[in-house]
């Protein structure tokens, strides 16, 4: 029997720190889907915020909220901002190599509805790349590719471990303490930008097993994403590039978001999305474009390195050429409700951090770059409460499920490309009651079919989503319904 004192499904940077967090003496194992690599964290640009000093927190905590639309859960933003001092000294102390002017001082950049500059970044513009090779390096514990979780094992409260597939095997895996740090729901939408692997999957086990999910209506579209090529993941162009002075443009070249915004490009990503998403459809899909023609070149390739090689690949000269942009699916504000310790209510030995969780952080609508610290805090935190807490062992009981080995069937494919269609159209930046519910009945029609484990644990995610956004009738934040 494969029995650990910690299990963490995620390889990600909450998965990744919760490990590093970890001491030898416990039996830990990471899993994650595919390769380690292959997890949002590592497509992640902008960089990770942290507060300044003590005194840049009370900005730092309103700059959050007022981003979020003042839904934020105030305690939990408060431990974000308190605590990002401690885990970003920790991590460099590390030896995580963030980008430092001449002189050896941290630069920092700042992104949309930001006061100050207060996010570090590495690389340029691949924080997210470098800090998961820098965690990856520090992890001691063991780490297991190709493991694909399609159940938690729970009886009477309790967590026990997960089923799983090990190389297209099933396999049983048994712990003491399970970890979610399994990232959002990005496959569910056309238009995204996170890892093919972020699939909702877990979320959807969640949903089967009665653990809630909160907030799930707060999806976040990232304004400016080139979404002209065939691949599922979607092209990123950080918002640090509008930080920095790129300029959101039509096709005669004007900076037309000001008629949405005082704050123009700097106003938060939920106003610039969909103002984006609108004018398109006043103008009958006019072009829209980000314009760094003002940047000097040798300055902005040495600054964004990252999307310079990127987008030669494709033939773009940046920053001389502009490029067509459209808003994407980003990140899942909502996810699986924890409290601050990432404790799931009702479940021992289960938790959630990360991009997985929900513990009302960002209210509705994230702040720019919060997400990585998001996943360092309570990754922190939940380590600390398992460290803390009384172990106590208990029998584990049989579970005899037979799942058939049913994870696919053959007409999956063509379903979860209509999902992915209807959730980009009738659930994404702007909703309406009546595409609300035609996504609801389309959903429901789907369950009926014969269809493997894997979609229907994606479409129990997507019926969260729609349900959440049915029962909120007011625009707030990333949610925004039309009459
Ligand atoms: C970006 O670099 O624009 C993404 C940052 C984030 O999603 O927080």
């Amino acid at each position: 029997m494969r029995k650990y004192d910690v299990l963490i499904i995620g390889a990600g940077i909450a998965g990744l720190y919760a490990a590093m967090n970890l001491p030898r003496s416990k039996k830990v194992l990471v899993i994650c889907k595919d390769v380690p690599w292959e997890c949002n964290t590592f497509y992640a640009q902008g960089g990770m915020v942290t507060a300044l000093d003590k005194d840049d927190i009370p900005l730092h905590i309103q700059d959050t909220i007022e981003a979020g639309a003042f839904h934020n859960n105030r305690e939990a933003v408060e431990i974000l901002s308190r605590t990002s001092l401690e885990t970003t000294a920790d991590i460099i102390a590390k030896g995580m190599e963030f980008d430092r002017d001449e002189e050896g001082r941290l630069l920092y950049t700042k992104e949309a509805a930001h006061s100050v500059g207060r996010i570090v970044h590495a690389g340029g513009d691949a924080t997210g790349r470098y800090m998961h090779y820098f965690m990856m390096v520090q992890n001691k514990h063991e780490l297991q590719r190709n493991t694909l979780v399609y159940d938690l094992l729970i009886e009477n409260g309790r967590c026990y471990g997960v089923k799983a597939t090990v190389n297209y095997r099933p396999s049983t895996i048994y712990a003491d303490d399970v970890i979610i740090a399994s990232g959002g729901v990005g496959s569910l939408y056309q238009y995204n930008t996170n890892s093919r692997t972020v699939s909702a999957d877990i979320h959807g086990i969640c949903v089967k097993k009665g653990i809630e999910l909160a907030d799930m209506e707060m999806m976040q579209f990232h304004p400016t994403v080139f979404v002209k090529t065939p691949y599922a993941r979607k092209l990123l162009l950080t918002e640090a590039l509008r930080g920095e002075g790129a300029h959101i443009v039509n096709e005669k070249g004007e900076r037309f978001l000001f008629g949405y915004d005082e704050r123009g490009e700097l106003a938060g990503r939920d106003i610039v999305s969909r103002a984006i998403f609108n004018y398109k459809r006043q103008y009958k899909n006019e072009e829209v474009y980000l314009d760094f023609s003002m940047f000097d070149e040798a300055r902005f390739h040495q600054r964004f390195p990252n999307i310079t090689r990127t987008f030669a690949s494709l033939g773009y000269r940046f920053p001389q050429q502009r490029v067509p942009i459209s808003p994407a699916f980003h990140y899942a504000i909502g996810g699986i409700r924890s409290d601050m310790n990432g404790c799931i209510d009702g479940i021992e030995g289960l938790y959630v951090i990360g991009e997985a969780a929900s513990t009302g952080v960002h209210g509705a609508n994230r702040l720019a770059s919060n997400s990585l610290l998001e996943g360092v805090v309570f990754a922190k935190r939940a380590v600390d409460f398992i460290m803390g807490k009384e172990q106590n062992t208990r029998q584990i009981p049989l579970f005899d499920e037979d799942y058939g080995n049913i994870l696919h069937k053959d007409n999956d494919a063509a379903y979860k490309d209509r999902l992915r269609q209807v959730m980009w159209e009738n659930v994404g930046i702007i909703r309406t009651k009546n595409g609300l519910h035609e996504a609801k009945n389309m959903i429901y029609d789907m369950k009926s079919k014969q269809i493997g484990r894997l979609l229907r644990l994606r479409l129990n995610t997507a019926s969260a989503i729609v349900d959440a956004a049915l029962r909120r009738k007011i625009s707030l934040g990333t949610h925004y319904i039309e009459n």
